[in-house]
């Protein structure tokens, strides 16, 4: 691949491609063989290098481990049937990294560094793609802060990373969300809408309670007055009632503007489906689920694409929701999308690189 940047590349001696079980994946045990790394310091990103997959070198001190001033990203390298190597959408990946940035007070990545970061470490890796429907290369973008000093304030270094898995289905069969009216995972003029590492380690406690009771993940609400559904644990959430597609709106800053999301919602409008951006309230659900007027309901994600939602907990009562027709939009969605992205039509929208 022709680089315009200057990438040191360092090639393993010993690739652990052969021991691994491609028929077999866990979601983000089996990492390929490099990574790209660039560092950031004296205000400017430099030393753009590709190395073998390695553990990092990090002072006690580090102010990620002690402030958390981390983000990430979440994308996937898909291939088709002659085996050119497809991107979804990584143009809004990149932008979203850097939305996510700007909060967190982390210097933005040049779009340049991103692109080619990622296409030469894939470009190395492309044996790591997987060619099976349903599987891809599940791609980690991330950027942290990497200042030696206790003091509380933006770190004046940080490492911009990428690396990759080959992974299957992140949920493995349709799954059973609560509704939590507790514990809160975005507030107002928090970083809900950033990719922020700790966005993730406060889901952790609220979502292992739920799990203890037998549930796969949450259904967040919002954190004033409960009342309102915004997320489904690493997902945006979607619900079909009377052939009407309802998610949380993102201009409250507390809902992840997922590009999956963004898919779904265009596919859907193009579908002639009625889509409505509003937050649909934990009563409308309840009464929706009671008078079986919820046809779907599913999450939303990179990992996930789309994860069926079989059940809902909400006051007390378990709905398992209808099983779904194969008509149904999600199968539908799910098959527009996985069309696009093992480029199986021609029109891919401009979402394929
Ligand atoms: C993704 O869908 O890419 C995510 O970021 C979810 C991840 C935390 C597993």
């Amino acid at each position: 691949m022709k680089t315009t940047l200057q990438i040191n590349i360092t090639k393993t001696s010993k690739s652990r491609l052969q021991e691994t079980d491609f028929d077999n994946l866990v979601f983000g045990k089996s990492i390929s063989d490099h990574m790209f790394v660039a560092d950031y310091k004296n205000g400017e990103w430099t030393d753009l290098r590709i190395e073998p997959y390695a553990p990092l070198h990090l002072m006690p001190a580090n102010s990620t481990l002690h402030y958390g001033q981390s983000i990430f990203e979440g994308m996937k390298a898909y291939k088709n049937e002659a085996g050119e190597v497809l991107l979804f959408r990584a143009d809004a990946n990149q932008k979203r990294l850097n939305e996510s940035a700007v909060r967190m007070c982390i210097p933005e990545i040049p779009a340049e560094i991103f692109m080619e970061g990622l296409t030469t470490l894939l470009d190395l890796d492309r044996a790591w793609i997987p060619n099976k429907l349903g599987h891809s290369l599940y791609i980690r973008p991330f950027i942290f802060a990497t200042d030696d000093y206790l003091g509380v304030r933006p770190s004046e270094t940080y490492k911009f990373m990428i690396f990759t898995c080959p992974v299957g289905d992140y949920y493995s069969k349709p799954v059973s969300v609560k509704v939590e009216q507790k514990y809160t995972r975005a507030a107002e003029g928090g970083t809900g809408f950033a990719k922020a590492a700790g966005n993730y380690a406060a889901s952790l406690y609220p979502a292992l309670q739920a799990q203890k009771l037998g549930y796969d993940q949450l259904l967040w609400t919002d954190g004033k007055t409960h009342q309102n559904i915004e997320e489904s644990g690493t997902m945006n959430v979607m619900f079909m009632i009377n052939d009407t597609l309802i998610t949380a709106p993102t201009h409250t800053g507390t809902i992840l503007k997922g590009i999956t999301r963004d898919s779904v919602l265009k596919i859907a409008k193009e579908m002639g489906y009625t889509v409505e951006e509003r937050f649909l309230t934990v009563s409308e659900l309840e009464n929706a689920l009671k008078k079986g007027a919820l046809q779907e309901a599913f999450g939303t994600g990179t990992a996930a694409t789309i994860a069926h939602i079989a059940t809902i907990h909400v006051n007390g009562t378990d709905y398992e929701l209808p099983a779904k027709p194969s008509y149904a939009f999600s199968h539908q969605v799910l098959k527009k999308l996985d069309d696009i992205k093992y480029g199986k039509v021609a029109d891919t929208r401009g979402w394929i690189m």
